[in-house]
């Protein structure tokens, strides 16, 4: 069988082609999709997995390259035909909301995965022998309008499901358009909270990783105080950052993430048994109606970005006396007037996505993916002190 990642250069892509590479009885290749020549993995990488890893160069605003890298994964070398293609994970996206809000055209194009749907389509849609792959296409928590707490996917509320800004209305068209135009029976949303985890495999992302930045701002405490113990003194550093008391997220890890898809499609090709679960998991023919595809993949708790900060500094025994805790809804500093507009709230209720997906495994705690990116913060302190 082969697999496609597509995006497989960026930050999730990565961790999920090392652990699909893990998987050498099943699965025959992996092939994954770049933008550029510039962005594929490194050749040493290549050369350690030979033909097993394959690179496709795609342009998913244009649609260039995209049904020839599906047709190529289609092939195999040991099935005849088109029968290999069993697994692939969108992770393409202009995923930094700044460009989103710059260009919302570009950023439609790119995050609607519609050349590479339409491709799929036509060559495993109707009257084609083969089962369509399943897709699994990676969303977002900006899909919900920031106002309320734990949003679940059947969410009720007024508005619930209403993006502020570019890269939300982007993300949200992308869900709307594949649960049209895909097989529903072989398509799973997961809707992704912050990402957590070290830098990826093979190739640094070139973007300050959310659990990077608290690190730089809070080097490791020389004092032996703990970070309740400095809380009580006032932050008096002009260089102290403010880290939001009222904007909430659930970070989820890269861990809980990639092992749900890799659930997923050995759920797909039947290397497991099916679990006798009520909620949605591929159920075909007899399918509920109200089925739906969609899974709200978040961390198991709601953090505001300053209580992330505090964890962080009381499991790392870093200083927190550069983080200022503020409330962004009532600052008035012209730098977070300008950037991009980001929601409030948009916790998530994941308990569908622990259940179903994650096979019940209790979804990893901020604490646990702080020590899983252990590494991230070792390299930032090295990185200061040579
Ligand atoms: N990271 C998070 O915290 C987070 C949170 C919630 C949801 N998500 C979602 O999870 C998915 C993966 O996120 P990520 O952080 O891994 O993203 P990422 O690091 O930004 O990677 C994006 C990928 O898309 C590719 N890409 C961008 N523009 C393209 C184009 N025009 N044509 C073809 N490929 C293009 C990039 O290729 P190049 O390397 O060549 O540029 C890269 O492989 C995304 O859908 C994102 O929206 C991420």
């Amino acid at each position: 069988m082969n697999v496609l990642v597509s995006g497989g250069s960026g930050y999730l892509g990565q961790f999920l082609i090392e652990r699909l590479l893990t998987l050498n009885k099943e699965i025959n290749a992996v092939h994954y999709t770049c933008s550029s020549e510039s962005s594929k993995l490194p050749e040493s990488v290549h050369e350690q997995h030979k033909r097993r890893l394959v690179c496709h160069v795609c342009d998913f605003e244009t649609g260039a390259g995209v049904e020839e890298c599906v047709e190529k994964a289609s092939k195999g070398e040991y099935l005849e035909g088109n029968k290999n293609l069993k697994l692939v994970v969108n992770c393409t996206a202009l995923s930094q909301p700044k460009q989103c809000e710059e260009n919302e055209e570009k950023a439609r194009k790119i995050n609607a995965p519609t050349h590479l749907c339409e491709a799929l389509m036509r060559k495993y849609g109707k009257g084609s022998e083969e089962r369509v792959p399943l897709l699994v296409h990676m969303s977002t928590d900006q899909v919900f309008c920031g106002s309320y707490s734990n949003t679940r996917e059947d969410d009720a509320r007024e508005k619930a499901f209403e993006p502020i800004n570019a890269y939300g209305r982007s993300k949200k068209y992308a869900e709307s358009y594949l649960l049209e135009n895909y097989d529903k029976n072989a398509l799973v949303i997961l809707r992704s909270s912050v990402i957590t985890g070290p830098q990826p495999p093979y190739r640094r992302v070139d973007r300050p990783l959310f659990l990077d930045f608290i690190a730089k701002t809070c080097p490791p405490n020389t004092r032996g105080q703990s970070a309740e113990g400095e809380e009580k003194e006032e932050v008096k550093d002009e260089n102290a950052v403010e880290f939001w008391t009222d904007e909430f997220r659930n970070p989820v890890s890269r861990i809980d993430l990639t092992e749900a898809i890799v659930y997923c499609f050995e759920i797909f090709v039947g290397l497991r048994r099916k679990r006798d679960v009520s909620a949605f998991l591929f159920e075909e023919g007899g399918g509920s109606s109200d089925s739906t595809p969609i899974y709200h993949a978040g961390g198991p708790e709601r953090l505001s970005r300053y209580d992330m900060v505090t964890i962080f500094c009381n499991t790392m025994r870093a200083s927190k006396k550069r983080a200022k805790p503020a409330e962004k809804s009532k600052t008035t500093s012209s730098s977070a007037a300008a950037v991009v507009k980001t929601p409030a709230d948009i916790s998530m209720d994941s308990t569908k996505f622990m259940t179903v997906l994650r096979n019940g495994v209790q979804l990893k705690s901020f604490q646990e993916q702080v020590l899983d990116s252990t590494t991230v913060y070792l390299s930032a302190v090295l990185g200061k002190t040579r």
